[in-house]
């Protein structure tokens, strides 16, 4: 048997000095590692008929064949295969392949060596929360409240997920809806300054909507003392974030707490311009407002773009209004237009969307496009 044994090993070409340094040292313990060593395992008993390959291979070929089960060829390269650690660690410590003693490998907790997996893992899958859009202009009248919801229905008809939120304490959005503020017994007025979870006044309509209530004028004023008054939005919306892809803000005509609050909260704010000279002098009191929020509250948010409404492309003031418009605020400026039409005064009056109200309509057709402009120039 000895004998035996004497002349496979012969036969068997090793790698390197000590490589064969190890078989001995092995042999004469009669144990022999079966693969890469664990620390905490002690290397499992061998048979003299484990310890040899059972047929003998020519030499050329042995040394180039992979490594077999039954862990003849125990090298440092197959202890790298086994965790992610550098090579040129493991091939200093050739003793590592069989004297039971500890590595560096061990010494490392296997938890320290995952967290490169983990990281990859987890930029693989980001988790999705909803692009939070502001529509904000502190003018009154220029389709802040249209834009809001008519974009969020168009967003819904392509199959997202809209929640719209009526930050005005006028509640236009919520009536556009066919819901009644005055009636309204919950509203963002008790999620603001109650802290009530916004999902308690959402309500399901085309959209879902988290409604205002008259009340919400007052809101300013009792969230004043509040500490992280300008978040109170922000907080809010994390409850539902995820239930999500689009949330829409209507804003009231002012750059007050509630307007903060939704510049705190967005990532994109829309603005809605109508097309005469006079309204657009404001826009300059925006971006400072705007400007203020990223230095103190909301370093992401920005201007999406700036949407011309209520075009009347028959008159030259009009046409010069959005030339002046694109000089001084360039590719901000939507190729979107929302031209005039009778239908989105007739529409709220009937609780609906210009979308719904008449969807055919090439008014319809204006909110359309602004929502392929807006996903094309893609999210946050
Ligand atoms: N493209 C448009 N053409 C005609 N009327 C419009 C258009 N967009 C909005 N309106 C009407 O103008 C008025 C003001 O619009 P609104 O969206 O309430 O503005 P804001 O919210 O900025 O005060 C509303 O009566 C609305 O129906
Ligand atoms: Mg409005």
């Amino acid at each position: 048997m000895e004998d035996e044994l004497q002349g496979m090993e012969e036969a068997v070409p090793l790698r390197g000095g000590a490589r064969s340094d190890v078989r001995d040292e092995v042999r004469d313990q009669g144990d022999w590692p079966a693969g890469p060593v664990d620390a905490g395992d002690p290397p499992p008993p061998a048979t003299a008929q484990e310890a040899v390959p059972p047929a003998t291979p020519p030499a050329g070929e042995a040394a180039e064949s992979e490594p077999s089960e039954v862990g003849i060829e125990v090298e440092p390269s197959e202890v790298v295969d086994e965790a992610p650690l550098n090579a040129e660690e493991v091939e200093e410590s050739p003793e590592a392949a069989g004297d039971g003693r500890m590595r560096a490998v061990d010494l490392i907790a296997p938890t320290r060596l995952d967290f490169l997996a983990e990281k990859e893992a987890a930029a693989e899958e980001p988790v999705k929360t909803a692009e939070v859009i502001a529509f904000a202009n502190q003018k009154g009248g220029v389709a802040k409240t249209t834009t809001t919801l008519n974009l969020a229905v168009a967003f819904a008809e392509s199959g997202y997920r809209v929640l719209c939120i009526d930050l005005d304490p006028q509640g236009n959005l919520t009536m556009s809806q066919g819901i009644d503020p005055d009636k309204v017994e919950k509203s963002l007025y008790d999620v603001l300054v109650n802290d009530m979870p916004i999902s308690e006044i959402i309500v399901k309509r085309e959209i879902d909507i988290a409604v205002a209530s008259i009340d919400l004028a007052g809101a300013e004023i009792a969230m004043s003392t509040k500490i992280g008054r300008e978040r109170s939005l922000e907080k809010a919306l994390k409850e539902v974030q995820g239930d999500y892809d689009f949330v829409c803000i209507d804003t009231p005509p002012s750059l007050g707490l509630l307007t903060i609050n939704a510049l705190t909260a967005a990532n994109k704010v829309i603005v809605p311009v109508q097309c005469e000279y006079l309204s657009m002098r404001g826009l300059v009191q925006l971006q400072n407002t705007l400007k203020m929020i990223q230095e103190n509250l909301n370093p992401d948010v920005r201007i999406e773009g700036i949407l011309p409404t209520m075009l009347d492309s028959r008159t030259i003031h009009a046409k010069e209004a959005v030339e002046i418009l694109e000089e001084n605020f360039g590719d901000l400026v939507f190729q979107s237009r929302i031209k005039k039409a009778i239908k989105f005064a007739e529409a709220p009056v009937k609780g609906a969307s210009v979308l719904k109200y008449d969807s055919g309509s090439s008014a319809a057709n204006y909110y359309r496009e602004l929502a392929k402009e807006v996903l094309a120039n893609g999210t946050a």
